[in-house]
């Protein structure tokens, strides 16, 4: 099964070339620089640079995975949740790639994908479902945060979610605050490398709630307080290390804990995590001593596969195809994304 597939629902432009399960290649351009003087992704930006960029994306990764386009047995894109004006590109390129050449579409729900990249690994990188356990998954990026019990493969169902700010937005919210360019996030991991996280006391939103949901604003807020009374640390640099620690302690806190008290209440063998935040150190580093504690294994997504990329939408792509029912009519059907339930 040789699939093409595109990722276009934010603000990165990517192709990948999938075949039976092993990534041929994984072509991703970002648009961060573009969105950074705006101090965030701008919609109507964000859909002319897909325009722009999705042919020579596209033709790098089929010139990259050395096929042409006329050997593909299959199309897919992610069809939600997303910027629509981005996804529609990405989505109508896919389905007019499909039309063309008479194969199956295959629609891709954005955060489904996200549950399978910690299962995409080594080298050659190919998926691993071989090695597949059931989990539970933390999807945390600059517009989720999300966790997500994998029963069994596609067989998913939401925990819990943000009520408010999203992780990746608090990051880049208190970054802001802190004087930090967009997106603040990996500034931030950096800085708090040479800071005391115990400097500064922030909250540790719904840390101990008996559910799964998540707040991040209300930190934001306490930053933006603690700022506002206290100038003088935005003058020193040993200070705003200190503050970047401190805050990253809250998030990546509330994050580790309530992931790792899911998957003991749920009696799951296996952690995941996928996402732009997932890149962030602290995380990595806390979410591993935790998972070592209580004996779950803890798969964390490549870094380059962390953010968005189009291998995670062809690979399930790829899963999905293999499990549709023989006979079945591409002329007429589209293969849907699996909403989750
Ligand atoms: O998945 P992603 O590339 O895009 C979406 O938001 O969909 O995630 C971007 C988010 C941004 O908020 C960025 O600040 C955050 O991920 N991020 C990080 C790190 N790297 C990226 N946050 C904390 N530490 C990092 N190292
Ligand atoms: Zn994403």
């Amino acid at each position: 099964m040789l699939l093409l597939a595109f990722e276009t629902s934010c603000d990165e432009t990517s192709a990948a070339v999938i075949h039976d399960g092993g990534v041929l290649s994984n072509v991703v351009s970002s648009q961060i620089k573009l969105h950074a003087e705006y101090g965030g992704v701008v919609p109507e930006l964000a859909a002319r640079e897909h325009l722009r960029n999705l042919l020579p994306v596209t033709r790098t990764a089929l010139a990259e995975a050395g096929i042409s386009a006329g050997e593909l047995d299959a199309v897919a894109a992610t069809y939600g949740p997303g910027l629509p004006t981005a996804l529609m590109i990405g989505c109508k390129a896919a389905q007019a790639v499909a039309f063309q050449l008479r194969k199956p579409f295959v629609g891709i729900h954005h955060h489904e994908a996200h549950l399978y990249s910690p299962w995409i690994s080594g080298n050659p990188v190919r998926a691993r479902f071989d090695e597949f356990q059931s989990n539970v998954s933390l999807i945390v990026s600059g517009g989720h945060t999300l966790l997500i019990h994998v029963r069994s493969e596609l067989n998913h169902r939401v925990l819990g979610s943000t009520v408010d700010d999203a992780a990746g937005e608090c990051f880049d919210k208190c970054g802001k605050l802190l004087g930090l360019p967009y997106p603040a996030g990996p500034i931030i991991d950096r800085l708090a490398a040479g800071g005391n996280s115990s400097a500064y006391a922030f909250p540790r939103p719904l840390i101990r709630e008996d559910h799964d949901d998540f707040s991040f604003s209300g930190l934001k807020t306490s930053v933006r307080y603690f700022i506002r009374d206290h100038p003088a640390v935005l003058e020193d640099q040993q200070m705003i290390r200190d503050l970047c620690a401190s805050v990253q302690a809250a998030i990546v806190d509330v994050l580790v804990e309530k992931t790792i008290r899911a998957a003991r209440r749920l009696g799951v063998s296996c952690v995941t995590a996928s996402g732009g935040v997932t890149c962030n150190s602290t995380l990595r580093r806390r979410l591993a001593a935790r998972c070592e504690r209580f004996g779950f294994q803890l798969r964390l997504a490549d870094p380059n596969l962390c953010t968005d990329n189009a291998a995670m939408i062809g690979v399930l792509a790829g899963r999905k195809l293999g499990q549709q029912p023989a006979g079945m009519n591409w002329d007429t059907d589209i293969v849907p994304g699996l909403q989750l339930a």
